[in-house]
Order: structure tokens, then C-alpha cells, then sequence
């Protein structure tokens, strides 16, 4: 099996590229359908998010928009249950459609309160896409609309996703070594 070392701890193949680029272009098809008409506005967490908002991008087919936000609520492997804006939104959503991209859903801390944040915005309305989810992690009750994978409650890296800075170059998904 395929590893990875990364600072301290080894990492084994989990998610094979062509399996995540598969999850992503089904979000985009249920995306271009249920959205079709919209001018959506897709609003990325840097910086996990960055590869799957690249690539879900491309296969979305109607005329759109992307920023990007920055929050961290993750120190080493484990959620620290904080989140600290780093870097703010710039666009104006008043009336628009957002759909919120997220690299993964953990216990929801970080969408919880964006979504807090977009609320007081107006938006018409707000999707959230997420490229992965673990369920048993998850503590909010917000509705998650498009969903790539479901993963067990394990710590992963790969495809955007860091252990403490390094792995996000990875084009597979990697899980920690039992
Ligand atoms: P949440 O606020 O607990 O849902 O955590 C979401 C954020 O924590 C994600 O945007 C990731 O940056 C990070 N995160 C959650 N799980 C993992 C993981 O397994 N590996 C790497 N980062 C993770
Ligand atoms: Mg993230």
C-alpha cells in the first residue's frame, strides 16, 4: 500500500484521485442542475479548499462567481473547537445565491459560523459543498447539500488537506497509519 511520511507520522492511501474527481463531478452535475438559471456566487475556504474548488469549478456550466475566505480551527490533528477569521469576505452577497465549498465537514465549528456571519448578509439563499464529510464528527444542524465522500471519524491529508502545513500537495487522500 502507498505511504506517506509526513513531520512525524506516516500517512497510507485512502481516497484514489480518480475516486475524488468521480465524488466531484457528481456534486457539480447536482449543482448545474438544481442551480441551473442562478448566477451562483461559490464562496471557498482557503486553504484546504483550494484544489476541489479548482476542479469543481471546471465542471460547473452556468455563469458564476468565486471569492475566497480563510478561518483555521485546526491545530495538529485534533479541532481545537476555536475559529478565527483570518481573512474576510469582499464581495457583496445581498440577493445572491452562495454555495459555501468546503475541503471537509468535521464537527461543523467552522461552517457554523460562517454561515452565522452570511446570514446577517441577506444572501437569497445558501448551499453548502463539502468534497468530504464524517458524520460521526459532526455536532451542528445545519443541512449539508452537496456531499463528494463520506469518511470515517479518522485524521486525513491529501488533495488540499495539510497535517501541520505539509500534504496538501498530494493528489490522493492519505489516512493516518494504525
Ligand atoms: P470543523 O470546523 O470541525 O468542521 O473542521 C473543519 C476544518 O478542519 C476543515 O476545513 C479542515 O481544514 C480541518 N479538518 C477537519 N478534519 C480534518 C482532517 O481529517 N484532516 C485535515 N484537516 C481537517
Ligand atoms: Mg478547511
Amino acid at each position: 500500500m502507498k505511504k506517506v511520511a509526513l513531520h512525524d507520522k506516516t500517512f497510507v492511501l485512502f481516497i484514489a484521485n480518480a475516486d475524488i474527481q468521480t465524488a466531484i463531478d457528481k456534486v457539480a452535475q447536482k449543482i448545474n442542475a438544481e442551480l441551473a438559471g442562478e448566477r451562483p456566487l461559490f464562496i471557498s475556504l482557503l486553504n484546504g479548499a483550494f484544489m476541489f474548488t479548482a476542479d469543481l469549478l471546471k465542471s460547473i456550466d452556468m455563469p458564476c462567481e468565486v471569492s475566497f475566505i480563510k478561518y483555521a480551527s485546526y491545530a495538529g490533528v485534533h479541532s481545537t473547537g476555536e475559529v478565527a477569521e483570518l481573512i474576510g469576505l469582499n464581495v457583496d452577497v445581498k440577493g445572491r445565491t452562495v454555495v459555501i465549498l468546503e475541503d471537509i465537514i468535521d464537527t461543523g465549528i467552522t461552517i457554523a459560523n460562517l454561515l452565522k456571519e452570511l446570514e446577517h448578509l441577506s444572501p437569497k439563499t445558501i448551499k453548502i459543498a463539502t468534497m468530504l464529510y464524517k458524520p460521526n464528527a459532526f455536532k451542528e444542524d445545519f443541512t449539508i447539500d452537496y456531499v463528494g465522500v463520506e469518511i470515517p471519524n479518522d485524521f486525513i491529508v491529501g488533495y488540499g488537506l495539510d497535517y501541520d502545513g505539509l500534504g496538501r500537495n498530494l493528489k490522493d487522500i492519505y489516512t493516518l497509519e494504525k
